[in-house]
């Protein structure tokens, strides 16, 4: 048995603890929480009263553990990681890996150092049209991708929810907004599907709520092949949208609002090109469709899609395959979040790999705005 404490048991970090005490990942037993609000442990006990409780979580060391779960505030989860990777004690850390990609790279070279396996909580890449995407780019049936554009405008969040306060939407309470909180998610997709940007350019705004942190992106991608990407993300549009595109050569996916169409070319955009003696062209093509749902996804809306994210990490540490995603690929999505707001708001094309002193001046300097 792979033993657990879950660190952090506000919302994300109480289903992780309920899933485990439920034992609902074979392989796993949850043995302690922490939380530095002792209400929400006293709380837990009652539900839970065989788990340990602890207000610090540098005391858990005291008790015999194979992994934590980091489910605390993002500005938290470096020092925590490093903490635990330090005792050679397992790490699934909730995303974002950290805030900044400074931060990010000393907890990279710990995770290096470490004997436990370091783990982070991108649970849509168990989503099974992410997956098929993955195969589909991996095998090389679309060829040289030429066009990425992805519309993210489904993450609608009211002033109401802003105002509940906490360190949601601020610069000093999680280092940005829907970019760091939400789009993470979709930016380490779109990163684990047609690889790193070289070049960011981008736009951040905030529409119509009262934060200090940005509900609204565009950001154009320039690759290393020279396609050319497009991300929109906003927090304020109604009816939003949920898509991702991907062209290449030899064929194109789209995946819209979790529903797949994989549209497979008989011939390649280059061999049509040569082959017409006329204005246009075309060629015969396949279709395949693919939807996230029936069982697979009942069982994600009833438990979390995180649930499969834990259960891959015990089988990992249990010596039976990877983590779905490595906590070290974290720099990656973090990367283009903090040369988004670089670009925006040093108003210039920003480089990747990041430069990351250039990134802790620009977000000290938020930092100190907001707090005036
Ligand atoms: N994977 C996902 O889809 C997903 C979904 C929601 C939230 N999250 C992530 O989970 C994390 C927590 O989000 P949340 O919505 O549960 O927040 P939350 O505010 O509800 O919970 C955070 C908890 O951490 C506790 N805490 C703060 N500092 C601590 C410390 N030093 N030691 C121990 N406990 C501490 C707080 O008291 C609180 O109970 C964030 O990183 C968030 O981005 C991930």
């Amino acid at each position: 048995m792979i033993r657990y404490a879950v660190i952090g048991i506000g919302r994300m970090g109480s289903i992780h603890a309920n899933n485990l005490h439920a034992g609902l990942a074979n392989g796993a037993t949850l043995v302690a929480v922490c939380d530095i609000d002792e209400q929400k442990l006293n709380n837990f006990s009652i539900s839970a009263p065989d788990v340990l409780t602890f207000g610090n979580y540098k005391d858990l060391v005291s008790i015999e553990l194979d992994a934590v779960i980091i489910a605390t505030p993002h500005y938290q989860h470096g020092e925590i990681a490093r903490y635990f990777l330090d005792r050679n004690i397992s790490v699934l850390s909730e995303k974002p890996q950290c805030v900044s990609v400074s931060e990010s790279r000393l907890i990279n070279e710990c995770a290096g150092r470490s004997k436990a396996l370091y783990g982070i909580m991108y649970n849509q890449r168990t989503n099974p049209v992410y997956k098929r995407a993955k195969e589909i780019i991996s095998g090389g049936l679309l060829g040289s991708i030429r066009r990425v554009e992805m519309v993210v405008t489904h993450w609608y969040r009211s002033q109401f929810y802003y105002d509940q306060g906490g360190w949601r939407a601020s610069w000093n309470g999680e280092g940005g907004g829907i970019l760091i909180n939400q789009c993470v998610h979709q930016l380490d997709v779109l990163q684990w599907l047609v690889g790193m940007p070289k070049t960011i350019r981008a736009t951040c705004k905030t529409v119509n709520r009262n934060v200090s942190v940005e509900n609204d992106v565009t950001a154009t991608f320039e690759y290393d092949n020279g396609a050319t990407g497009v991300f929109v993300a906003s927090g304020h549009e109604l009816y939003g949208t949920n898509r991702l595109e991907i062209a290449g050569e030899r064929g194109k996916i789209t995946i819209d609002d979790y529903n797949l169409t994989f549209i497979q070319y008989a011939n390649s955009e280059i061999e049509v090109n040569l082959g017409v003696t006329e204005g246009y062209g075309s060629t015969e093509c396949t279709v395949e469709k693919l939807s996230y749902g029936g069982e697979y996804r009942q069982r994600d809306e009833k438990y979390g899609q995180q649930l499969r994210v834990v259960e891959a990490f015990t089988d990992a540490l249990s010596g039976k395959g990877t983590p779905v995603a490595y906590g070290s690929e974290g720099i990656n999505a973090l990367s283009v979040i903090n040369g988004i707001y670089l670009s925006n708001y040093c108003d210039k094309k920003v480089a990747i790999p990041l430069d990351g002193e250039e990134y802790d001046i620009l977000l000290n300097q938020l930092k100190e705005g907001e707090q005036k």
